[in-house]
């Protein structure tokens, strides 16, 4: 096989076989292909897009690129939860203990944050001591004794689509949606769940701005969940404001702890529900959704999933106490109110924007290399449908760089967008795809 002739097959719209695209997985992991065949391939799949058994021949190659996780030492159904990306989105903080405290095991891989996004693993990284660096037998062993387990992504773990996503990164070529889907699933297959979650996000904070892209996708992408035997389901949700009121690391495990102790912001909790039913009922634990939804009402009543949270803490090198009372998680020296000088309501708020204020008060990596300041963000008082009245504060920006949090203002107050009339209510949840 030539690479060359496979760039001319894709450029002139043919689909590429389950073969050659192994071929040449393979041959970019080794370093047979390089940067630059690479990049005119992905470019000419921009062009023509890939058909669905491309994409799923593409996601199994990326998937057996690296070591594909074997759970089997973990009893019970294992059902995974990946979010596309948001800002302010803690949910697998806030769900990851409640499905565990009904039995269902929580093994899971997550991730650093990346410019305006976060990750969940510099969120839990906000417990002093505590760590995501497990070894196999340490995760299989604290996910049979106390359901839960998060460690950080292996750099084995799809190691094609690493390379991949960085030459995407630099070649305009990460907004393609077989691209994006096999990326995605290649690294959720390999993680080694039965089930599978996903939480598709939909609006201006998102990858997929309006409901249509985010649609494709998600069908995209349970299709491939399908064709890899796992169950798979999608719930598009909205990212058009960012996710609860805290955006920032330690102000997000302070809103999840609020969260399972009954106090979740409404949209984050409706989203947490959304996706809760859906692994409930996919890890067996009910039959139905209406079931599933009072089962996960009643964990967060009877604060069971709020334990089961401060026991994996606790397992995991942190402190339970710090779960109770998080006083010592950190905190940012300097407040700065952002004020609205007249009365009206809260249109929108540009989810990206107030991501962005947030990386620029400390709190997010500009690239990998960059460290954070996991006390810095952003909380904000005012959502939309929120009626402001003249002088009161719309969010408080923390920093622990005064410069830093005056730089953030003006983008915070960009993000809103204010009318005179009063909003009608937005569902979170958009559509859920089943396949
Ligand atoms: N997230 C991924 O992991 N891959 C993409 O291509 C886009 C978002």
């Amino acid at each position: 096989m030539l690479t060359c002739d496979l760039i001319k097959k894709k450029k002139e719209g043919f689909p590429l076989t389950t073969e050659e695209i192994t071929y040449l997985i393979s041959g970019y992991v080794t370093g047979a292909i390089p940067d630059y065949q690479m990049s005119a391939l992905l470019m000419a799949i921009c062009f023509r897009g890939m058909n669905q058994e491309e994409t799923l021949a593409l996601t199994l190659a990326m998937r057996d690129s690296g070591e594909v996780l074997d759970l089997s030492g973990i009893s019970g159904s294992k059902v995974d939860k990946h979010s596309t990306g948001g800002v302010g989105d803690k949910t697998s903080l806030v769900l990851a203990p409640m499905v565990a405290a009904l039995g269902i095991p929580v093994a899971k891989m997550s991730g650093r944050g990346l410019g305006h996004t976060g990750g969940t693993i510099d969120k839990l990284e906000c417990f002093p001591g505590f760590s995501c660096t497990l070894s196999g037998e340490q995760f299989t062993e604290n996910v049979n004794r106390i359901q839960m387990a998060i460690m950080e992504q292996t750099n084995n773990l799809a190691p094609a689509d690493k390379k991949l996503y960085a030459l995407r990164d630099v070649t305009a070529t990460v907004d393609q949606v077989s691209l994006i889907a096999s990326s995605i699933m290649s690294k959720k297959l390999a993680a080694g769940a039965d089930a599978i979650v996903l939480d598709v996000k939909c609006g201006n904070g998102a990858f997929m701005k309006n409901e249509e892209n985010a649609g494709t996708l998600a069908n995209e992408m349970v299709r491939i969940g399908r064709g890899a035997g796992k169950e798979t389901v999608a719930v598009i949700t909205d990212m058009d404001q960012p996710l609860g009121n805290a955006v920032g690391n330690a102000l997000e495990v302070k809103e999840a702890i609020l969260a399972l102790n009954g106090f979740g912001p409404a949209d984050l909790m409706e989203v947490v529900y959304a996706l809760g039913v859906q692994m409930v009922v996919l890890g067996g634990r009910a039959k139905s959704l209406t079931e599933a939804e009072s089962h996960l009402k009643e964990v967060i009543a009877n604060k069971s999933a709020l334990y089961k949270f401060a026991e994996f803490v606790e397992a995991q090198g942190g402190k339970a106490a710090d779960v109770f009372n998080p006083v010592h998680l950190p905190t940012a020296t300097y407040t700065l109110e952002v004020k609205q000088r007249e009365s009206v309501y809260v249109r929108r708020i540009l989810a990206e924007e107030i991501g962005r204020a947030s990386l620029i008060a400390g709190a997010g990596r500009l690239t990998k290399e960059s460290t954070i300041d996991l006390g810095a963000g952003i909380l904000l008082h005012k959502k939309r449908g929120n009626y402001v009245r003249d002088g009161e504060s719309l969010a408080t920006i923390y920093a622990n760089d005064l410069e830093k949090a005056k730089e953030a203002y003006g983008k915070v107050l960009g993000a809103y967008e204010f009318s005179g009339e009063e909003q009608k209510e937005q569902p979170m949840v958009k559509k859920i795809v089943t396949g």
